[in-house]
């Protein structure tokens, strides 16, 4: 990659501010500096330095996030944080983004990266990955409830059409509490569908996507970076 690009792309500078600081010695290429902005260099391999920083260039991160309430899970939003206003900055010079939404009361597990692929393999619908959440009700839950929701059930959509849920499971685990796995991911999904029981959702979390867990050791705001098993983990089909 030319050193201008990788430094632009890591938010280092527009090419022309970039261009200047290499003229004027601020970077270094395994060990020499380079005044051509324009050079070629191995972003993977190459020892590249700039005012005393070591780059250090992946094409693709992945997060994990315990979200907490009161953010969005957006890029961009005018009224509300974002999850990215919880990253530092050194994450922030890759441009990622939330794979799906939680929504701005919903804690607990999402993902972030900047690798679309991966983003549309894991939230894609048709590949059934179910996500479980933990969920409290305003009403005490039934066998009937379970079973209700094994068969599926029909709630509107966002946008106010009927639509069919795929069968999902449900875990009492007591009168007010349970897990949930469900398929797919419609606007305030889990919450329509209690709210078709006649119950109101009082506080949700999601605990696990596909087979990959939340990791306990996060705190609500707190990240870390998916190892490879887990990584793999999340493309794997699929487990309730
Ligand atoms: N279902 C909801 O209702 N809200 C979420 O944030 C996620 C699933």
């Amino acid at each position: 990659m030319r050193l201008d690009k990788l430094l632009s792309n890591l938010k280092y500078g527009t090419r022309n501010e970039i261009k200047k600081l290499v003229k004027q010695g601020y970077v270094k290429v395994n060990g020499e500096v380079v005044t051509d902005s324009g050079v070629h260099v191995d972003e993977i391999h190459d020892e590249i330095i700039i005012m005393n920083e070591v780059i250090n260039y992946r094409p693709y991160i992945y997060l994990m996030m315990n979200k907490p309430q009161g953010y969005i899970s957006a890029t961009y939003d005018n009224y509300h944080e974002t999850v990215l206003d919880l990253l530092d900055e050194e994450y922030l010079r890759y441009d990622l983004f939330p794979c799906g939404r939680l929504d701005i009361d919903t804690e607990g597990l999402i993902i972030l990266t900047n690798d679309g692929k991966f983003a549309h393999q894991i939230m894609h619908p048709k590949k059934d990955i179910y996500k479980t959440y933990y969920v409290e009700v305003d009403q005490p839950l039934s066998q009937t409830d379970k079973d209700i929701f094994l068969r599926g059930l029909t709630i509107l959509d966002g946008k106010d059409e009927p639509f069919t849920t795929k069968p999902a499971y449900l875990e009492v685990l007591s009168p007010y509490k349970a897990t949930i796995s469900i398929a797919e991911g419609k606007f305030h999904q889990v919450k329509r569908m209690f709210q078709a029981l006649g119950k109101q959702v009082t506080y949700l979390k999601r605990i696990k996507i596909g087979k990959l867990k939340l990791d306990d050791a996060l705190e609500l705001g707190e990240y870390r970076e998916l190892t490879e098993t887990e990584l793999a983990l999340l493309l794997e089909n699929d487990d309730k």
